[in-house]
């Protein structure tokens, strides 16, 4: 599979480096922005990524641009408690990486036979496994329902529990076949996609991640700092556009007689550009179809203080650790 960086001209410009400046690359990844952003300006780049495989990609990066480059593996919603502040800008492009996707072994994809894991950062914490033969029906119905979209959740999550009965579930390839037998081949989505997203998002408190990742890059950037994030799917999206609005004080007056925007809140952290969402182009559409549902969001820091976090934004699904507690 080719890698390709999504959406990365649209994303260079939003960030808009300039010599001397830092960015702060919270998804690594295979570096496919950050060596982009390095080739760019004179500037500095700190890439962030909670997959210890990206170590020795990384290590290139340090041969070829020296102290201009440097990873540090974490999750990017503590990049405020690693010794970061005062950045120029923050890029996050969510998800799993085609390099993720491609290895068997890290049990991301339906397509590769391998252990049904999902976790990232490889080590700690409940794996899609553990997911799938320890949540109940209810549970299982609420993850495939809020981070799958899926809409036969119930009957999904029945089969998956029936067949756990007869014998466990290991693999992905397990997995792939109650769920073509429970939901049939129809259409061009093979019938595991959404349950598989579900189940990485969970696994991985994506969401929860993806909150608290704004609110640190809030609180590191300086006045004048942009923050671009490029999503996936219209739940990650909902997220950003939801912490942006807020942050810009853009509140709804919330009642029909008096609908327009009016700030009630702390001043604001984020100025919102005039176009501060943008789509891929039809060319990169047409080349990479995994960019066609890419959303890239702008928002200018501002230097007021950054906002109190809450957890507002999140859709009320179990947490990693009730089912950790469990196992
Ligand atoms: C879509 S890829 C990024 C690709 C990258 N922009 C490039 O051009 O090569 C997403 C990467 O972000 C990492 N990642 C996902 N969620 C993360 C999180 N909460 N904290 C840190 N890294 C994360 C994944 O491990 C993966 O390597």
């Amino acid at each position: 599979m080719k890698h390709y960086p999504v959406m990365l001209p649209e994303v260079l410009k939003s960030l808009s480096m300039a010599d001397g400046e830092t960015c702060v690359d919270g998804t690594f990844g295979n570096g496919g922005y950050s060596a982009a952003i390095l080739e760019g300006a004179v500037c500095n780049v700190v890439g962030l990524d909670r997959d210890p495989n990206v170590t020795s990609r990384a290590d290139d990066f340090v041969s070829a641009w020296g102290d201009r480059f440097r990873l540090i593996q974490t999750p990017f919603s503590k990049m405020d408690e690693v010794g970061l502040s005062g950045v120029n800008s923050v890029v996050l492009d969510i998800g799993v990486s085609s390099m993720q996707l491609d290895q068997a072994e890290r049990g991301f994809s339906f397509m590769r036979e391998g252990p049904l894991d999902m976790r990232m950062e490889q080590g700690g914490g409940p794996t899609a496994r553990d997911a799938v033969m320890h949540l109940s029906v209810a549970e299982l119905t609420r993850v495939f329902q809020v981070y799958g979209e899926e809409k036969r959740a119930r009957h999904v999550a029945n089969c998956i529990v029936s067949a756990r009965e007869v014998e466990d579930i290991v693999t992905t390839a397990d997995l792939a076949s109650i769920l073509e037998k429970a939901l049939g081949r129809r259409g061009k989505t093979h019938p595991a996609t959404r349950v598989f997203q579900a189940l990485r998002i969970f696994v991985n408190d994506e969401l929860g991640e993806l909150y608290r990742g704004l609110c640190a890059a809030e609180r590191i950037l300086l006045p004048g700092g942009r923050l671009v994030v490029v999503t996936f799917h219209s739940l990650e999206d909902r997220i950003v556009k939801s912490f942006f609005r807020r942050r810009a004080g853009e509140v709804s007056g919330g009642s029909r007689y008096a609908p327009e925007i009016v700030n009630t809140g702390p001043p604001a952290s984020f100025n919102l550009p005039k176009r501060s969402v943008t789509k891929p182009s039809d060319l990169e559409v047409s080349e990479n179809a995994r960019s066609r549902s890419a959303k890239l969001r702008l928002a200018v820091r501002t230097d007021a203080d950054a906002f109190v976090a809450d957890d507002r934004l999140l859709p009320d699904v179990m947490s990693l650790s009730e089912l950790e507690a469990r196992l």
